[in-house]
């Protein structure tokens, strides 16, 4: 019965749909659903201030309904700066003065656009997306733009780097380390030393980022290969090659 009545109305319903808001969505561009193109002006209007039309903010260019997170983004919030635009910028480095709130995020190192792409995932999540912003990510027909291919190969770069850090970190793990005023400074490696638990202690050595003056300890499981092998590595002055704990003076 139920059913028949929602048939017998559906085609007087399809009249009253917002037709107009549909095909500004729909694009054969878009492979996935029905995509809202918005303009940087109509984002405004969604800013949360009284008389708005609602609460918006665009990352990446992808619009999100951040209605839920009032209080954070809404008049008086702590994010209130973001609502109603696109801030990717201010994501990554805190700026959240009006030059900092800007979507211009070309100053971004790999890892940075890595940890922005972090914060698009977060959004994903947690919110309800509107559709697109048009502008510096997406053409007027919702294509991606250079610049947003650029942010992607940025981001493929920066998920190598983390690999590769993360990697290191398990051929490399840091060691342990204290300092009294009494006795100095002193580096050891243990089995879970770096927050890397494995079956070997390593020995401390110290190594030498390329291209940088970092310098920091780690735990090399097999000392005589790893210094032949590798140039960034250096035993500390006067720790026996194989001790597993050496006094530094720094
Ligand atoms: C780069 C700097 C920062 C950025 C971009 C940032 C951004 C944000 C954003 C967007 C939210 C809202 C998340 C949501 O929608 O639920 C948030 C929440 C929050 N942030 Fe930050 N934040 C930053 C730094 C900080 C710092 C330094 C603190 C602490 C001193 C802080 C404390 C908080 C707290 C307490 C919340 C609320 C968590 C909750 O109630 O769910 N934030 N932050």
């Amino acid at each position: 019965m139920l059913s028949y009545v929602f048939v017998g109305i559906l085609p007087v319903a399809l009249l009253f749909l917002p037709w107009d808001w549909l095909f500004e969505l729909g694009n054969e561009s878009n492979q996935g659903p029905l995509l809202r193109l918005l303009s940087r002006r109509e984002l405004s209007l969604y800013d949360g201030e009284e008389g708005s039309k609602g609460l918006y903010l665009a990352i990446l260019g992808q619009v999100f309904d951040v209605h839920a997170g009032h209080k954070h983004y809404g008049p008086g919030g702590a994010y209130h700066g973001m609502a109603g635009k696109d801030a990717s910028l201010a994501y990554i480095t805190g700026d959240f003065t009006e030059s900092g709130l800007t979507d211009d995020v070309s100053s971004l190192s790999p890892l940075q656009v890595l940890a922005l792409y972090d914060w698009l995932t977060f959004y994903q999540r947690e919110y309800k997306a509107v559709g697109l912003l048009i502008g510096r990510f997406y053409s007027d027909t919702g294509q991606p733009t250079e610049a947003l291919v650029h942010m992607e190969k940025s981001l493929a770069e920066g998920r190598r780097m983390k690999a590769q850090s993360e990697a290191e970190k398990v051929q490399f793990p840091a060691c342990n380390s204290e300092w009294s005023s009494a006795n100095g400074g002193r580096v050891w490696c243990s089995t879970k030393s770096g927050g890397v638990e494995r079956s070997w202690t390593g020995v401390p050595r110290k190594l030498f980022s390329a291209g940088s003056t970092n310098v920091r300890c780690v735990c090399v499981e097999d000392p005589s290969a790893a210094a032949e092998d590798d140039p960034n590595l250096q035993g500390y002055d006067s720790c026996p090659p194989h001790a597993e704990s050496c006094s530094v003076k720094d």
